[in-house]
Parts: structure tokens; sequence; C-alpha cells
């Protein structure tokens, strides 16, 4: 399986931290935010990982990460020329995927316990759904109960399947926020190249999501640990005291 790091936006709703800047660049407690949803992919067992960044910053990544050697990993770079959304950002991946099957992360998404992602790697490497006449690999998201899930894309389920996502609803039908992990098949890459721009003019990932709640194929994994993003003010502050807290532990050998 293949790693894709997501990384590009306006980062509007960090301005000005974001005018000279890129927002998964802005520090998160003692790192870099990147590094976060970088280790989270390496820690699932991952080699080959890709990150799209916008136009303007991409060069500080590559400035920052170098070829992954660091890290265990190979890195390879795209740049999204607009910002046109996450899965425009993700069909961007294409050739570097390949046949391959992809991981997905966020760039401003952090994980308490990486372990968790590890585990829906492997879980998902092993999910067969027959779906028109064929076998196909599907979809797997992770779940996070959250207090203000209108702020997400939000799981709608029913008897141990997601029946749909809505994107930032005003009156959401769970409290199960879809953080920014995506396990798909290679499907994924035509789903996007036929999907239609939403109402804010961006390539959504909850519409390639319905499409495999759509197809029966799509899983989910509820994930322990804390989860936050990192796209506003206090959602940054809440990235740090968490980021805080993981290297706490991690010092004291929790
Ligand atoms: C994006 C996705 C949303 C998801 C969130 C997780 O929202 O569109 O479905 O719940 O990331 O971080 P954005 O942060 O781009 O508003």
């Amino acid at each position: 399986m293949k790693g894709i790091i997501l990384a590009g936006g306006t980062g509007s709703r960090l301005m000005p931290l974001t005018k000279v800047t890129n927002k998964h660049l802005l520090p998160v407690y003692n790192e870099p935010m990147i590094y976060y949803p970088l280790k989270s992919i390496v820690a699932s067992g991952i080699k080959d990982i890709m990150i799209v960044s916008g136009r303007g910053h991409a060069g500080h990544f590559l400035n920052l990460l170098g070829s992954g050697k660091e890290f265990g990993v190979r890195i390879s770079y795209e740049v999204q020329e607009e910002a046109g959304g996450i899965a425009e950002a993700l069909g961007l991946a294409r050739s570097f995927a390949d046949e391959d099957k992809i991981a997905v992360i966020l760039g401003d998404n952090i994980y308490e316990d990486n372990s968790q992602i590890a585990k829906a790697v492997k879980e998902f490497d092993q999910q067969k759904f027959n779906a028109d006449g064929k076998t196909v690999g599907g979809a797997k998201i992770l779940l996070k109960e959250v207090p203000d899930p209108e702020r997400f894309g939000v799981a709608e389920l029913r008897d141990g399947k997601v029946i749909s996502i809505e994107e930032k609803p005003k009156q959401p039908k769970s409290n199960y926020c879809v953080t920014g992990f995506y396990c798909y098949d290679n499907q994924v890459f035509e789903i996007i190249k036929n999907l239609k721009p939403s109402h804010r003019g961006e390539l959504e990932i909850t519409d390639v999501n319905n499409l495999y709640v759509k197809q029966g194929s799509m899983t989910y994994k509820m994930i322990k640990g804390e989860w936050t993003d990192a796209g506003t003010f206090d959602s940054l502050l809440k990235a740090s005291n968490l980021a805080a807290k993981i290297n706490l532990a991690r010092n004291k050998g929790i």
C-alpha cells in the first residue's frame, strides 16, 4: 500500500498565521504539524509516501522532510496548482499510486494513538467485497465521537454499517465525525475523475466516500484515543495540547 498526505489549501481560518507559510508547517507543540500525520502513516508500516501541497510552499516541505530517510521512508512530492478541494488534491496522486491501494491522511490531523491507524490499514488490506460483478477492496474510514459534529463530515450508522455521510451538516444525524484518515482501493481515482464540484466549488472527499457507501464497500473503525484537526485557532491549540500529552506519555515510556 502507498501513503498520501494532503497538505494543500490556503489555511484561511488561521490568518495571519498562514500569511507567509503553509498551515501544515506551523508548530504543534514541539514539531511542525505535518510530522504528526507523517508519523501516523509511518507507524502503519507504509514505506512509500507522497505529499501533495500547494504551489507556494512545496519547496518548504522538501526542505523540511527531504527524501524521507530520517523517517525510514521514501517521500515524493506533488503540487496542487490551486486549492480545489481534498479530493482534487488526492486525484493528483494517481500515477504515484499506480495500481496500488492507498492510505490517505490530512496534514492537519493528529491522532493520539497511531496503533489505531496501523490496525485500520491491516484490516483494510484484507477486506473484500463483491460489487458490480467484480471483487473490490472498497474503502475504510476512521470515526470519532465529538461534541461539535457540525464542523466535520458526519457518518450515519445502522447495523454496524455507514449508511450516509454529510459534510458539515446543520443538523447532524450523529456525533460520529469522519476523521481525516481514509483507505481506498484503486477505484478512487476513477471516482474522483467523474466527481462534480460542490456548492463551494471544490471536489469533496465526502462525495467520494458516499460513492463507496452506495457501492456497499465502505467500512469504518471507531478509534480509541484522542483526535483533533488543527485548522482553526481553537483546534490548533487543542492540537498542541494533545501533542504535549503524546510527548509526555512517550517520555514516561507509557
Ligand atoms: C475535512 C473534511 C471533513 C473531515 C475533516 C477532518 O474538513 O471535509 O469531512 O471531517 O476534514 O479533519 P475541512 O477541515 O477541510 O473543513
